[in-house]
């Protein structure tokens, strides 16, 4: 599901006030300062031409992997959500992904950056479903306090930027205000799911329990090895000329962990973890149970889950 095309118009044609050239430049500091800067605590993204760069051609990635995430999260556990905070929110794609999804009436959105936070909340001011209900505040997740509490706590793209020795101590924080849920979304990179291996052992340790993707608490992956989901991103034109491709889309890689504070029963599912292979008779899937990893074949004789294998992606419940 695509960043809402009202928001994408908003974002590529009136906020846009910069030289295809200098967004081009932003755009490729910005990959650069994500590849090199993990886990070091630094300011990456500081200008408004970074933001704007940001906002056109990160944003409408990091709002579809949230989006994906929620999505499989609620399919195992949907409690009653209206109120959410969007911590590093950004330019808001987290919030805007949850806000398509779920009936939500109050969205609180934390920011340490100025440029980044005048950019999201211009295009929540821009856009209907979202102006009303929502608010944005200057915050810095290793240095302020939150006091409320919120139905659903979203933290997407943003643990990755937190230098290691605070990334248990900010995990802790976001489960305190959490109500219900607590969705962490990191990069699909081997240091993203360390992130999330890491963030799900705390969450644990606090008494939390995991919805989604993991089916059992201890992860059955192999040393050295991890695992991620992809979705495919449309591009619009200037999307397509940012990142210098033909291409009409991209499959943006990620890796989440949903954590809640009710108990709950998901252990007759299975994890979809690769792209399924498929043959004329038969599907082969590599899946995670509650008990290990391993690879299942489903064939044509068992019509109605045959159907839904070939369907499939990585990512899924079968
Ligand atoms: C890669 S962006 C992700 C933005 C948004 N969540 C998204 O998914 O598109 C990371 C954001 O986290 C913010 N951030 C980093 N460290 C932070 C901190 N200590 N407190 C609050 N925000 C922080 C950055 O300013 C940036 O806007």
């Amino acid at each position: 599901m695509d960043l809402p095309i009202e928001i994408k118009r908003y974002i590529e044609n009136e906020l846009n006030t910069i030289s295809k050239n200098e967004l081009q430049n932003n755009a490729k500091n910005i990959s650069l300062n994500y590849r090199t800067n993990e886990g070091e605590g630094k300011r990456l993204l500081k200008s408004q031409n970074e933001a704007l760069a940001y906002a056109i051609s990160r944003m409408p990635a990091t709002y579809e992997a949230v989006y994906n995430s929620l999505k499989h999260s609620i399919e195992i556990y949907n409690p009653n959500i209206k109120t959410m905070a969007d911590i590093g929110a950004g330019t808001g794609a987290g919030a805007i992904a949850v806000n398509e999804i779920l009936d939500i009436e109050e969205i609180e959105c934390f920011e340490r950056e100025d440029a980044m936070r005048k950019i999201g909340k211009k295009i929540f001011d821009n856009y209907y479903n979202i102006s009303e209900k929502s608010n944005w505040n200057k915050f810095d997740i290793c240095k302020d306090e939150i006091a409320k509490k919120y139905d659903l706590v979203v933290v997407s793209y943003m643990l990755n930027e937190i230098s290691n020795d605070k990334k248990d101590i900010v995990v802790e924080k976001l489960w305190r205000i959490c109500n219900k849920m607590l969705l962490i979304v990191e990069p699909g990179t081997m240091q993203g799911y360390n992130n999330i291996i890491n963030a799900k052992k705390k969450l644990i340790e606090k008494g939390g329990k995991i919805v989604a993707p993991c089916i059992s608490n201890e992860c059955k992956l192999p040393k050295n090895d991890w695992c991620n989901f992809s979705c495919r991103v449309q591009r619009t034109k200037i999307h397509k000329e940012l990142k210098e491709g033909n291409v009409p889309y991209e499959d943006e890689k990620y890796i989440y962990i949903a954590a809640t504070k009710d108990e709950i029963n998901n252990t007759d599912k299975k994890r979809i973890l690769r792209h399924p292979m498929i043959y004329s008779g038969f599907v082969k899937l590599k899946v995670c149970d509650e008990n290990e990893i391993k690879e299942i074949t489903i064939t044509k004789k068992d019509k109605e889950k045959f159907k839904v294998a070939r369907k499939s992606i990585a990512g899924d419940l079968i």
